[in-house]
């Protein structure tokens, strides 16, 4: 974490409740979708941890939880370069198991790119992908988002898991990045 810590909050986007309703609609989805099979969701660091933690509350089957930890480099002053390492890779055999990827943002597609490609030679029986939002505007590579939040516009949006510069994580809904926090460009963390 770097820099000062100032309000960089701005207007609500998404407010918990909305969340909480979608949350409990792709929860159910998935509850049909996959009952009785072997299945593992996959969140992906940090950003999907609260997505994941409510979403896999409201999925009513047996299920593996696995977690990966993914870092992007940066391309430009907002966006990823496509360069995506694994800085903490899953424990669990995927071979035999459905795999559910479970992302906060989709964004250039860039990463998601990566890392369905890299799950794939892993031999899962299945590779979906559930993402709380999304940018279409801002796609680079498209992703088959098999379950999906809410689309977004082109802001930089915190809260709800997401964080601009390390922070802001822990708000309960999805808010936009004050412009002039924006327009510091500086890539959070993941
Ligand atoms: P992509 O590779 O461009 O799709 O970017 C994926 C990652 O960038 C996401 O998983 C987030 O960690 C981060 N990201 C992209 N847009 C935002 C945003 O608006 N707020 C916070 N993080 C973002």
């Amino acid at each position: 974490m770097t820099g000062p810590v100032t309000n960089a909050i701005g207007e609500v986007l998404i407010d918990e409740t909305t969340i909480s309703r979608r949350v409990a609609e792709l929860g159910a989805q998935i509850t049909a979708e996959y009952h009785g099979e072997p299945l593992v969701a996959l969140a992906v660091l940090k950003g999907s941890f609260v997505f994941a933690a409510d979403l896999l509350r409201v999925i009513d089957t047996p299920l593996a939880v696995e977690f990966i930890g993914l870092r992007s480099y940066i391309g430009g002053r907002t966006s990823t370069s496509g360069v995506v390492e694994i800085t903490n890779d899953v424990k669990y055999p995927l071979g035999g198991h459905h795999v559910l990827v479970v992302e906060d943002i989709v964004d250039t597609g860039l990463t998601l790119d990566y890392l369905v490609k890299n799950l794939a030679t892993r031999n899962p029986l299945s590779i979906k992908i559930a993402a709380l939002l999304h940018k279409p505007s801002r796609t680079i590579k498209p992703i088959q988002i098999d379950y999906l939040g809410f689309e977004i516009p082109d802001e930089f949006v915190i809260g709800y898991g997401l964080d601009y510069d390390g922070r802001y994580r822990n708000l309960p809904h999805i808010a936009v990045l004050k412009p002039n926090d924006a327009q510091l460009g500086l890539f959070p963390s993941r």
